[in-house]
């Protein structure tokens, strides 16, 4: 990793303060496919302006994610920063302008990180599609890093147990999964989705754990959760698409909403 990512994200963050008035956030809320809907519980708007305004940020290439950011007061007076929509490493942009939203957001005072992702079950024994689901481990298989150089970050507990629990104090039928990051943009095999059981994931997806890796690298508390849009590639012998995953987004909104809403009070 260069210099020049942090010191393009303190440029972002100083950008972000001139922009929104807010000397320092509390909390950054990653919202990932099929999340965009519940962002609206989250808090008043303060401002909110494409992505693209501020340095460093490239406007997603995907329908359904949105590159809006988006600064609100909590009830509880927390100031969140949402990012509509994120950058992946499948755009082919490299693993910089993927966590450049994690950075400039730790850059702005952020330490508490909530991603959220969409993301495929590999376990349709026990989770249901449109469940949320905690991220408790992730298995980073995307070949990349967002750290460069010989900076050793303890990966023990990526995605904070406290967090956890006062996520399940806010939902208590919240279960627990172990998040595996694949590159994308294609789906997984029914093979590749076997090997993954094996492994021990329990949820597939293209996102989260290179930011997750950032977050922990900047000091901030990370809260992982996936929403299960579909069952893994050959689990039910249906071919995945894009659309499926965004409806069950958009039934799910008001549930994902509540969940994040009363949860960004308590932080
Ligand atoms: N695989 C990878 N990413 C995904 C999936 C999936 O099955 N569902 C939603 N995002």
């Amino acid at each position: 990793m260069s210099k020049d990512a942090y010191g393009l994200a303190a440029e972002a963050a100083g950008v972000l303060k001139g922009r929104t008035g807010v000397d320092s956030f509390d909390v950054l809320l990653v919202m990932g496919s099929g999340w965009v809907p519940a962002a609206d519980a989250i808090g008043a708007v303060v401002a909110e302006f494409p992505v693209t305004d501020l340095p460093g940020f490239a406007a997603p290439a995907v329908a359904g994610h949105f590159g809006t950011i988006r600064a609100v007061t909590t009830e509880s007076g927390a100031k969140a920063l949402i990012l509509l929509g994120r950058t992946h490493l499948y755009e082919g942009r490299g693993v910089e302008p993927v966590v450049h939203g994690v950075r400039t957001a730790i850059a702005a005072g952020v330490r508490t990180v909530v991603l959220t992702n969409a993301a495929g079950g590999l376990r349709p024994e026990t989770q249901r599609v449109g469940e949320p689901v905690l991220i408790s481990d992730h298995i980073n298989l995307t070949g990349s890093n967002p750290i460069t150089g010989a900076t050793f970050i303890d990966l023990t507990e990526v995605y904070s147990k406290r967090l956890r629990a006062l996520a399940r104090e806010v939902d208590p039928s919240l279960a627990e999964g172990v998040y595996v990051a694949f590159r994308g943009p294609t789906y997984e095999t029914p093979a590749e989705i076997r090997m993954l059981r094996t492994l021990g994931g329990d949820l597939i997806g293209m996102s989260t754990a290179l930011e997750a890796i950032a977050a922990r690298e900047g000091g901030a508390e990370v809260l992982g959760l996936s929403l299960v849009t579909n069952p893994g590639a050959g689990l039910v012998g249906e071919p995945l698409n894009h659309e499926e995953v965004l409806q069950v987004g958009r039934e799910t909104a008001a549930r994902m909403g509540v969940l994040l809403g009363t949860l960004v009070n308590k932080l």
